[in-house]
Formats: C-alpha cells, structure tokens, sequence
C-alpha cells in the first residue's frame, strides 16, 4: 500500500540542478547544502543525488548532520558551520569533518580537538562581512587569522578554507552586495599576509550563484537552488526543476448544503449547494495554518482554494460541482497535489510561499517527519 499522503522526491531533478549550477558557475566547485533533512528531502538521498550530479563538497549547519552523513558512508568533503559550545569537535575531526569557524575560542577549541583526535582539523574561517550573523567581525578578523595561522604552523589545523555569507543577494542590485564583496577581498587579503593559503575561498549562496558571477571564487554554496527552487521568484533561465511533490489521496468526498460553515471557527461559508472533499494533510504535517482559506491546491485538473481552516491532520476544499460531473468526478483516494514541479498544472512551492508572504524554503522544510518521503528518480531512489 502506497502512504496516503507523501512528499515524492525526484533524486534526478536534484542532481540536473547540481549539473545547471555547475553551468552557472564552471569555474568553481559546487557544495550541496543539505541541512535541515536536504531542505525537507531526505538528507542522505539529496546528498548523493547532488554528488551524482557533480558537487563535490556537502554543507550542513550542524556536526550531528555530517556524522550522520559519515555514517551512512559518504565520504565527500563536508563541512558543519555552527559550532555552539559542547559541539562534538573529536568526532567531527575523527570523521574527517571541516569545521567552519566563526570566534578566536573556536580555533583554540578545535585545535585542542585535533591534538585529542590525534590528527589536523581542517577549518574555513568565517569572516562576517555585513550579515551579523555567523562569522569573526572585521575588527577581530586579524587575530583569529593570526591564531589559525600559529596552530597551522603547529600542525594543528589546516586552514581549507575562508568563506562568508550575503545578506541580500537575493535582492540583486541590493547595495549591501557590493559591499560584502568587498569586505571579503580585504579578508581574503590579511588572511594572504598571514600566510594562509586556503584552497577553497568561497561566498555564493543559490541567488549569488546563479546572478553573481563575480562572487563564485573557488567553490559555490547553493542550498534552496539544488533542490530546484530559485531564491529570486521571478529569475528566469535558471534551468532548475523543483524537486519535491506534496501530495495526499482525497479522504472523503461529500456533497453539503448552501450556508455550511467548513472547518473550525466556520471561517469559511458554503454559499451554495457544494460538493467539499477532505484531505487528511494539516499543521501536524507541517501544513502552516496560515495557508486557511489561502493556499492553493491541485484536484482534477484545477487548481482551488483551502476552505476553512487548516487543522492538525486535515483540511477541506470546495470542488463545487465539479467533482459531480461524471467525466470528472472526484471520489475518495484520488489525489490532491499541495505543490510540484508545476508543469501540470499543479502550484509550486513558490506559489505557496506567496500565497502565505513565506519563502519556499520555509514550505519544503518545514514539511514534518510524518510524511513519508518518496525518492524516485536517479539512481539512488529507493535508499532511506
Ligand atoms: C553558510 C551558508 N551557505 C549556503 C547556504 C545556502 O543558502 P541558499 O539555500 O540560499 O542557497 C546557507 C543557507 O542558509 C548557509 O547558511
């Protein structure tokens, strides 16, 4: 028996967006990001779908992420980039993990690390160059380079790599942009003087890799791209296909009279004889609620509206009297597509995202572990 409700992966869209990314930029090395379970995907599938697809390195927020990526045997470069105090330092070492570095106590914590695992961490220090987030700030940048560059030179570490993060490249044009491309030539700079020689310097993020040439340097950082959702909802040309379907059998179909309150609160009113079909996907699947009486979904070759309110397991539509005509009748156990690709007709994520003043990012990530995820395509469909 097939789930009910699943959110299908297309492992061959994802590596087709890793190989478009690599046309964007072909003269850098492309990181997978496949934090947060691949952007909802399923880390481990997406992982490998986008070294099929031709990336070399793989990004993760956490150090648990990239173990996890050890233990199930991938063996790429991978970096983990928040390091928060108590992070398992040893084992990333042990299990040949480069840590991103964002404060002068992680450069001394890391090197102790090394000197515990018995071997050199490497790291990529993380200037932060106007987004306030991660990253050493211009003012401490010179020490933190001083100090990698004293445990370097005790054998300690190896500095991979220097890398920063744009605040607004999603905005092109956005005048922080240039300004952060600036502040990273003056990093790279000092780091150069202090006698690092780091292989990969790298900045861009999806919308940098796929509008700003000049910021690729040596290896690129595409996240919600990969997963072939663009960070710019308008940018065309792209070559990206969306990756993810969320989609659910129909669980019950039923006909109502005029002046019926559908759902909780009643938020939403029949204003005629209607025909409603329930579909048993809500906010404890990772459905926001939000999307009440907004979000767009996809049922017999059209796209309707959410009525009422979206619960925890379930929420309605109004077919109306489509689902009584008998050519296109509407029963339960067919499907109803939230998102897709979009090419049959179906919403995007990108449609939600809008629908709900979100990013697509926050659609596809947030869908929770209780729906199984179906990874078709490619050659590694089929693995957990
Ligand atoms: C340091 C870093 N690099 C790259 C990415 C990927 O960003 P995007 O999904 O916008 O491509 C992220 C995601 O937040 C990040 O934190």
């Amino acid at each position: 028996m097939p789930p009910f409700a699943e959110a299908r992966v297309d492992l061959g869209a994802i590596s087709e967006n890793i190989a478009a990314l690599r046309r964007h930029a072909p003269s850098s090395q492309v990181m997978g990001v496949v934090k947060a379970d691949g952007y909802g995907h399923g880390m481990l599938p997406a992982a490998r779908a986008m070294l099929a697809g031709g990336a070399t390195w793989l990004g993760t927020a956490f150090v648990e992420e990239a173990l996890e990526l050890r233990r199930a045997g991938i063996a790429s470069r991978a970096v983990a980039w928040i390091l928060p105090p108590g992070a398992p330092l040893v084992e990333a070492v042990d299990a040949d993990i480069d840590l991103g570095v964002s404060a002068l106590w992680l450069v001394e914590g890391i090197a102790t690390a090394a000197h515990e695992a018995g071997r050199p961490a490497r790291v990529h220090l993380k200037v932060d160059t106007g987004l306030s987030r991660g990253g050493v700030v211009t003012d401490a940048w010179p020490a933190v380079v001083e100090a990698a560059a004293r445990a370097e030179a005790a054998g300690l570490i190896r500095v991979a790599g220097v890398f920063s993060h744009f605040a607004c490249s999603d905005e092109p044009g956005h005048p922080s942009i240039g300004a952060q491309l600036n502040a990273f030539h003056e990093a790279l700079e000092v780091a150069e003087k202090a006698g690092l020689r780091p292989e990969v310097r790298h900045l861009a993020n999806s919308a940098a890799t796929l509008t700003l040439p000049e910021s690729h340097f040596d290896l690129v950082r595409p996240g919600i791209a990969s997963y072939g959702l663009s960070p710019i909802p308008d940018l065309t040309g792209t070559g990206l296909r969306p990756a993810m379907t969320l989609r659910s059998t129909i669980a019950l179909v039923k006909r109502v009279p005029e002046g019926s309150g559908v759902s909780y609160g009643h938020r939403y009113v029949t204003d005629r004889a209607t025909t409603l079909a329930l579909v048993p996907l809500g906010y404890g699947d990772g459905v926001p609620r939000a999307a009440t009486n907004t979000a767009p979904v996809f049922v017999a070759g059209r796209r309707r509206t959410i009525a009422g309110t979206v619960c925890m397991d379930q929420f309605v539509l109004d077919l109306g009297d489509d689902g009584e005509v008998e050519t296109n009748k509407v029963e339960a156990g067919d499907y109803a597509v939230l998102f897709g690709a979009g090419d049959g007709g179906e919403p995007t994520a990108q449609d939600w995202a809008a629908a709900l003043d979100t990013i697509p990012y926050e659609i596809v990530t947030r869908i929770s572990p209780r729906v199984p995820r179906v990874h078709v395509g490619g050659h590694e469909a089929g693995q957990p």
